[in-house]
C-alpha cells in the first residue's frame, strides 16, 4: 500500500489514494468528512479555531500535540492519529471533563472559538498534570477569543486539572496501546501519491529523501508547513511535487553532547525546548515567543533556517552562538558556519539536491554572556520587527575578547553587526565603549521601512538593544535581566 496516505481519524482507519499535494486537513475534515466542529477562522495558523490533536510515534511512544488543521497538509499525516473535537464526548453524550469545565466556568459565548480552545486545553491536560498559570497561558497563546476575555477559559483549565487520573475520563488514554499497534502497522516504504493536481512524496528514510531531492531538485520540501501552509492558503500557490519530511526519525534527534546541542532538521520548537532550556535558557525563552503552541508543535528550527527569511527568529541567536549547519545530498554531507548560509534576500548557499539535515549549537564558554531580545508589536504570536542576539566574552580585566552580535529585521538576511563588533573587540566593557560603538550600526545596517516598523525605529532600536545588553551585564535590577551568564 505505497500509494495511499493512511492515518486514524478519531476511531476510524482512513486510507486515501487521491490526495492533492497541498490538501489541508481542515478542508478534508470539513468538506469531505463533515466534521464541522473544527472551524476555519484565519486559515493562517493565527487564531486556533481549527485546532485538532495529532498523535505520532516518537521512539515508540505516542505523543498527542495540538496543531492548526488549516495549514497542516494531509500528506504529513501518514501513520498518525488525528483527533477532532467530535471524539471527546462519550457515546451517551456525557461531556469530556475539558468540555464540562468550559461549560461550568462560562468559557464560551458565541462559541466559534470554543472547539479550538477545547482541543488546546485537551492537549495541555494530556501532557501536564497540574499546569500553572504561565503554562496555561502558553498553551493558549495560539487561540483567539473575541467574547470571553480569556479569564473564564483559564479558570476552566485550572478546574479540569483537578480531574485525575486521566485514564478514568479520557478516550485517548483508554485506547493508547491499541492506537500504538495500529500506527506501527501503518509504517510504510516511500509513498508516492499522484492526483490531478500533482504528486506528493513521503520518503521512507533520509537516504530515500536524498534520492528524491536529487531526482526532483525543484520539489518543495515540507517540514512543519507553518511557512509553506500560508503559501497555499494565502498566496494560492500551486506546489508540485511536494516532499514531506516531518516523520523522518533520522531528522528527529536532538542531542546535548559534550560541546553543544545537535538539532535535527525535523525537530519542532516544542521538542527542542526542553533541551535548549537546560543548556541555553535565554534561547529557550525566545522559543516561547515564536507563534502559538500549535505552531511550535509543528514548526521546526530547520524550516526557520531553510526558508532564509530575514525575520526568522532562530538564525540571529544561532549565529551569535556560532552555530554550524549541515546540509545533505546524495553526494554526502557538508557543514558550514550558519551565517555563511545566508547570501542575499531569497538566496542561500544550498545547492540543487541538498536539504538541511541538522544544526549544531556550541555551548557558550564558561563566563560568556548571552542574550536575545525580540521586539514585536505584541508579546505573543507576533512576527519580529527587530531581533538582536549578543554573545560576549570578557577577560579578567573586563576587556572584550570575543563578541558576536547578530540581528534579524535589519537587513535582507539575518546578519552580523561586524563593524559594531570591530568597535568593541579589545576594548574595556564600559559605557564609553558602548557609546563609541553605537554609530557603527549605521555602517552595518540600512534597514527598510515596512508595516512592522520604520527604518528609523529599527536603527534606533538596534542601538538601544546593545545598550540594554550592556546595562544588564553590569548590574541592571535582577527582574530586568534577560542575559545568561554561564557558570
Ligand atoms: C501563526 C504563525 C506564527 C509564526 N510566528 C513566527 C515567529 O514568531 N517567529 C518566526 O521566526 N517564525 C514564525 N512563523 C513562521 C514559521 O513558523 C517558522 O519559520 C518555522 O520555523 C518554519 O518551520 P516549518 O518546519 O514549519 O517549515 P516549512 O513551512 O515546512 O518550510 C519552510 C521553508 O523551509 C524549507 N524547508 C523546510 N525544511 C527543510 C529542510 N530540512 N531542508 C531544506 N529545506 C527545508 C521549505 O521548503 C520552505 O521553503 C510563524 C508562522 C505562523 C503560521
Ligand atoms: S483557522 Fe485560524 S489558525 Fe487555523
Ligand atoms: S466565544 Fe466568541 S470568539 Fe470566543
Amino acid at each position: 500500500m505505497n500509494d495511499s496516505i493512511r492515518f486514524i481519524l478519531n476511531g476510524e482507519d482512513v486510507s486515501l489514494r487521491n490526495v492533492r499535494p497541498t490538501e489541508t486537513l481542515l478542508d478534508f475534515l470539513r468538506l469531505k468528512r463533515r466534521l464541522t466542529g473544527t472551524k476555519e477562522g484565519c486559515a493562517e495558523g493565527d487564531c486556533g479555531a481549527c485546532t485538532v490533536l495529532v498523535g505520532r510515534l516518537i521512539d515508540g511512544k505516542l505523543f498527542y500535540e495540538s496543531v492548526n488543521a488549516c495549514i497542516r497538509f494531509i500528506g504529513s499525516l501518514h501513520a498518525t492519529h488525528v483527533v477532532t473535537v467530535e471524539h471527546l464526548a462519550a457515546k451517551d453524550g456525557t461531556l469530556h471533563p475539558v468540555q464540562q469545565a468550559m461549560v461550568d466556568c462560562h468559557g464560551s459565548q458565541c462559541g466559534f472559538c470554543t472547539p479550538g480552545f477545547v482541543m488546546s486545553l485537551y492537549g495541555l491536560w494530556l501532557s501536564n498534570d497540574k499546569p500553572d498559570r504561565a503554562e496555561i497561558e502558553k498553551a493558549l497563546q495560539g487561540n483567539l477569543c473575541r467574547c470571553t476575555g480569556y479569564e473564564p477559559i483559564v479558570k476552566a483549565a485550572e478546574q479540569v486539572s483537578l480531574h485525575r487520573p486521566s485514564t478514568l475520563f479520557d478516550p485517548l488514554e483508554k485506547t493508547r496501546a491499541e492506537i500504538i499497534a495500529r500506527l506501527w502497522a501503518m509504517q510504510a516504504e516511500t509513498l508516492t501519491i499522484a492526483s490531478d493536481e500533482g504528486r506528493l512524496i513521503v520518503p521512507r528514510s533520509v537516504e530515500a529523501l536524498a534520492k528524491v531531492i536529487a531526482a526532483e531538485p525543484t520539489a518543495t520540501i515540507v517540514a512543519g508547513s507553518t511557512d509553506v501552509g500560508l503559501w497555499v492558503t494565502k498566496q494560492m500557490r500551486h506546489l508540485n511535487p511536494v516532499v514531506f519530511i516531518n516523520h523522518l526519525s533520522e531528522l528527529q534527534s536532538i542531542v546535548a553532547g559534550e560541546y553543544g546541542i545537535s538539532i535535527g532538521a525535523g525537530v519542532t520548537y516544542t521538542r527542542a525546548f526542553e533541551t535548549i532550556a537546560r543548556k541555553i535558557p535565554a534561547f529557550s525563552r525566545l522559543i516561547t515567543r515564536i507563534g502559538g503552541e500549535q505552531v511550535r508543535n509543528m514548526g521546526t528550527i530547520g524550516g526557520n533556517i531553510a526558508n532564509g527569511s530575514p525575520i526568522g527568529d532562530s538564525p540571529p541567536p544561532l549565529i551569535a552562538l556560532g552555530a554550524q549547519l549541515t546540509l545533505r545530498s546524495t553526494e554526502g554531507a557538508r557543514t558550514l558556519p550558519l551565517e555563511d548560509y545566508f547570501i542575499a534576500y531569497g538566496k542561500q548557499d544550498r545547492k540543487p539536491g541538498e536539504f538541511v539535515e541538522s544544526v549544531f549549537v556550541p555551548y557558550p564558554v564558561p563566563g560568556a554572556k548571552f542574550a536575545v531580545y525580540k521586539i514585536s508589536k505584541r508579546r505573543d504570536e507576533d512576527i519580529t520587527a527587530v531581533l538582536g542576539a549578543f554573545y560576549l566574552v570578557l577577560d579578567e580585566a573586563e576587556r572584550v575578547t570575543d563578541i558576536r552580535i547578530a540581528y534579524g529585521g535589519m537587513a535582507a538576511i539575518p546578519k552580523r553587526a561586524r563593524s559594531v563588533e570591530a568597535e568593541l573587540i579589545g576594548k574595556p566593557w564600559s559605557e564609553a565603549t558602548i557609546e563609541a560603538a553605537r554609530p557603527a550600526f549605521d555602517t552595518d545596517f540600512q534597514p527598510l521601512t515596512d508595516w512592522r516598523a520604520t527604518a528609523e525605529y529599527r536603527q534606533l532600536t538596534a542601538k538601544n538593544l546593545l545598550t540594554r545588553f550592556y546595562l544588564e551585564t553590569v548590574g541592571a535590577p535582577a527582574e530586568l535581566k534577560r542575559f545568561e551568564e554561564v557558570a
